[in-house]
């Protein structure tokens, strides 16, 4: 179905036409007078010069033709040429209904299918996942939710980082710990047990207690060094222990991005492309892309029209070790090859700007992506505490992600307490768990991602305002006043929407209208922000019309129904924009 604007437009061009005009002129826009009209054209001031004639006088001529036209309750021309337009109420509900009767809303195919990898996520086997995890998840999620919306084939993928130095100290801890396994023993041949020699809980003690002994202690370091190069060279009793840290983790793992309602099409990691690193480097150096540069192996980048340093992407270090950007040029390689995508999108903290600016350069100049491969890094800013300075514990650590979650829901679970007393507890802890997961979601993704934003409990979790849970209870409301009309006899089924009769319920329907061009408009601009900016807007009018209509007690049963209509639309579009942004509503709250 075609966008509102695209079909208020189409009749001021034909209108143009007729006058004897451009039709190209008659390009409308949303009013940035909204206190005048609801939509606009400028097309008479642009014409002007080409026809040699007043603005006014091209503006006066088009709007006589629009006069006859019925999907126009108002059309004038006014100095110094512009066309002040308002839909007819009876075009409006007719366009709703055409909405609610489609797929999606009306949102149309895309003019081009695509299948885009979306790199998001990212964790760190075997250390914990922390606050600096939450908005690559919460952002990813979303962006692949908007553009399979928007019709395309998208692939999540959360590209571990398993292939790292903590995978070494992990290894070089449990060695301090536990000598005798015969992990450690290089002569041993037999098999290795199938069960890990420890836990998650160890693990999640293991790690930190490594990491900290590698600051202090150089030779311990050392040897950590040693041990991730044993891992990744293969050598078998390493190996198998890497694949129990693996396995011990990525449960946990799952554990933790189910609860923030996250998932991923691809577990993928760094390990699973180190196969191609050899072939791809011996291309870059036969091909003379790469060269030597002090010791190491590099790719020059820097293109003349740079105005600031791009250094150059290292491929391998002097001790020819592989490095974060070859295994990013090698999971790219395996990706086109596998999934031939036209986009890939990145996700990550904006302070990897640089990294991917050498990596998508690297990729284009060797030839492992086409001309045509769009290659986009999404920078998000960094979740702040209340004194601006990146988020901390109480004692100064680095908050784990588990902990924000809970600590949102335990705030959500008490003001849901307080205002609904009734709740029994299991039902109250259940709805502030989805109410909580919105607020954490809402309050992340209501910023535009490259800013960095205050996690601030108390506002994310209130009830009133930019919130998760303001537009929650909007929902809720809606379903409440659904179910009554249904207890009282009244079916859903087979309803329309009629025209509005007061200029709140013409506003929402006008809110309601826009729902296509915000999607096209998130898709374009990957931004979640868009989405929860419409639902603010959507859930403002209809709660304005809400304390102006009455619904369930309106006496003229024709005009009931088509009330419930119109808040069957409206809470249709809020479902699919939580949905969106990675969470759901409760019926109750
Ligand atoms: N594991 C990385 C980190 O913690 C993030 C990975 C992002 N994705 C990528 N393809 N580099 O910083």
């Amino acid at each position: 179905m075609n966008k509102i604007l695209d079909v208020i437009s189409e009749e001021v061009k034909k209108a143009f036409e007729t006058a004897g005009y451009d039709r190209e002129l008659g390009r409308v826009t949303l009013s940035n007078r909204p206190d005048l009209c609801e939509y606009q054209c400028n097309g008479s001031l642009a014409g002007a010069k080409k026809y040699h004639k007043a603005p006014i006088m091209i503006a006066q001529s088009v709007a006589e033709v629009l006069k006859e036209n019925s999907v126009f309750s108002e059309v004038s021309a006014v100095a110094p040429g512009f066309l002040n337009l308002k839909v007819s109420e009876e075009f409006l509900s007719g366009y709703l209904n055409e909405m609610a009767a489609s797929e999606k809303f009306g949102v149309a195919e895309p003019e081009k299918k695509e299948t885009i990898i979306i790199d998001y996520g990212g964790p760190n086997v075997a250390k914990p996942l922390h606050v600096g995890h939450l908005r690559t998840a919460v952002i990813g999620e979303s962006v692949k939710r908007i553009l399979r919306y928007a019709g395309h084939d998208v692939i999540g993928d959360i590209h571990l980082g398993d292939w790292g130095l903590q995978m070494g100290q992990v290894i070089t801890e449990l060695q301090e710990r536990q000598p005798e396994l015969p992990y450690f023993d290089e002569s041993y041949e037999g098999e290795y047990p199938e069960e890990a020699p420890f836990t998650i809980t160890d693990l999640e003690e293991i790690y930190p207690t490594a990491s900290g002994k590698c600051k202090v202690d150089e030779a311990y370091k050392e040897r950590a060094l040693e041990n991730t190069k044993k891992f990744q060279n293969g050598v078998r009793g390493y190996r198998a222990l890497w694949k129990h840290i693996m396995n011990v983790s990525l449960p946990d793992i799952k554990r933790n991005y189910d609860k923030l309602n996250v998932e991923f099409d691809l577990w993928k990691g760094e390990s699973d492309v180190q196969y191609l690193i050899p072939g791809m480097v011996e291309k870059f150096k036969e091909e003379g892309f790469a060269h030597e540069s002090e010791g190491a192996l590099v790719v020059d980048v820097k293109e003349e029209t740079d105005t600031k340093e791009i250094p150059p992407c290292i491929i391998l270090k002097s001790d020819g070790a592989s490095l974060y950007s070859t295994t990013d040029l090698a999971t790219i390689e395996e990706r086109m090859e596998k999934y031939h995508p036209d986009t890939l999108i990145y996700i990550t903290d904006k302070r990897q700007a640089m990294h991917f600016e050498q990596v998508f350069r690297c990729a284009r100049k060797t030839g492992l992506v086409e001309p045509e491969t769009r290659l986009v890094h999404i920078g998000y800013g960094t979740v702040n505490g209340s004194d601006g300075k990146p988020f901390k514990t109480r004692e100064g650590g680095v908050p784990r992600l588990e902990k924000l979650i809970e600590e949102i829901d335990d705030e959500m679970y008490r003001k849901i307490r307080e205002s609904r007393k009734e709740l029994s507890d299991e039902e109250a802890r259940k709805t502030a768990d989805i109410v909580g997961l919105a607020a954490l979601k809402y309050g992340d993704l209501s910023n535009q991602a490259a800013k960095d934003y205050v996690f601030d409990v108390d506002r994310f979790t209130s009830f009133e305002g930019d919130t998760g849970p303001y537009i929650l209870y909007t929902i809720v409301r809606i379903k409440s006043i659904l179910e009554k009309y249904v207890q009282q006899g009244g079916s859903l089924e087979g309803l329309s929407i009629l025209p509005a009769q007061n200029p709140d319920e013409k506003a929402l329907m006008l809110e309601i209208s826009g729902f296509q061009s915000m999607i096209a408009g998130a898709e374009k601009e990957l931004a979640p922000n868009r989405v929860c900016a419409y639902i603010y807007d959507l859930s403002n009018a209809f709660n304005r019309f809400y304390h102006e209509t009455k619904i369930i007690a309106e006496e003229d049963e024709t005009r009931k129904a088509g009330l419930i209509a119109l808040l069957m639309l409206t809470k249709g579009v809020l479902e699919d924009c939580i949905d969106l942004l990675g969470f759901g509503a409760p019926d109750r709250m």
